[in-house]
């Protein structure tokens, strides 16, 4: 497949995170359909409708690249292109109408040098529609909030830094992520866990927060994040785990990374 243009690519992922961003923020506060709830989650029928909006945008601007969504995969999984999106990250927070959820849409090409599996990310977009805060970043350029250029903090010690954790949907990222909060809550200055994968890594990339840690963390959820984060010089570590695009992870401002364990 010929190489995509990068900047086309972006503007089109932008216009895609505002078009279902706009549809959560109309939807706050209304009732909202479940498909499905579990003992951690909550799958709404707005999942699935921001999805196919984002789906339909970015396959009438670049036909021949495939999706893979938290809601589903479109198109030919062997391409050479693929998007990643996430359609609504932090539905339980959208669910309860806690206004703290995002869009997230990532632009990866397969790569053996890649972190994230076989594929490398090169174009990253979340939009925070409450906020009406936008990340974005293209690989080997500095990372953006609203256009306006992005570092992460310069905290060099724990006792300094707040760190975000996640926990997963099912018991055993539950049981093991519990024993690494109550290590790191002991030596942070503080711990928040705010419902939202993308928009935690964009906070560590904008210097709000220096640290988050979670294990059985979804591809979608932070492939546009972990850009965001690199091209705002943090780190950003992931690890293969059992179960459909999982992964634990790390991700950091990459002066506190030597004095934290990997999540297990
Ligand atoms: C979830 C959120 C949450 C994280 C979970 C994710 P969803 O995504 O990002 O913060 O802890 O692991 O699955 O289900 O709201 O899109
Ligand atoms: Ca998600």
């Amino acid at each position: 497949m010929e190489s995509v243009p990068l900047n086309k690519a972006l503007a089109s992922a932008i216009d895609a995170a505002k078009a279902a961003g706009a549809i959560m923020r109309k939807n706050l506060n209304a009732e909202k359909k479940a498909n499905e709830i579990t003992a951690h989650d909550i799958k709404l029928e707005l999942d699935v409708r921001c999805q196919k909006l984002i789906e339909k945008k970015l396959h009438a601007a670049f036909p021949q690249i495939s999706l893979l969504g938290e809601e589903g995969d479109a198109g030919d999984e062997s391409s050479d292109y693929r998007w990643v999106v996430d359609p609504i990250d932090g539905t339980v927070n959208f669910a309860h109408g806690i206004p703290h959820a995002s869009v997230s849409i990532a632009l990866q090409v397969q790569s053996p040098k890649s972190k994230v599996q076989s594929h490398e990310t090169l174009v990253g977009v979340v939009y925070d529609p409450f906020q009406d805060e936008l990340w974005t970043a293209i690989r080997g350029q500095p990372a953006r909030l609203n256009g306006r250029v992005l570092r992460v903090s310069k905290r060099r010690h724990l006792n300094e830094c707040i760190a975000s954790i996640g926990f997963a949907k099912n018991k055993t990222n539950l049981e093991r992520a519990l024993p690494y909060f109550t290590w790191l809550a002991r030596r942070v200055m503080k711990i928040r866990m705010m419902g939202s994968a993308a928009l935690a890594l964009t906070y560590v990339a904008s210097g709000r927060l220096d640290i988050y840690i979670e294990r059985g963390i979804s591809l979608w959820d932070v492939a546009a994040g972990g850009l965001i984060i690199e091209c705002a010089g943090g780190t950003f570590w992931t690890e293969a785990i059992p179960g459909r695009y999982k992964y634990r992870m790390m991700a950091s401002n990459g002066l506190v990374d030597k004095k934290l364990p990997k999540p297990k």
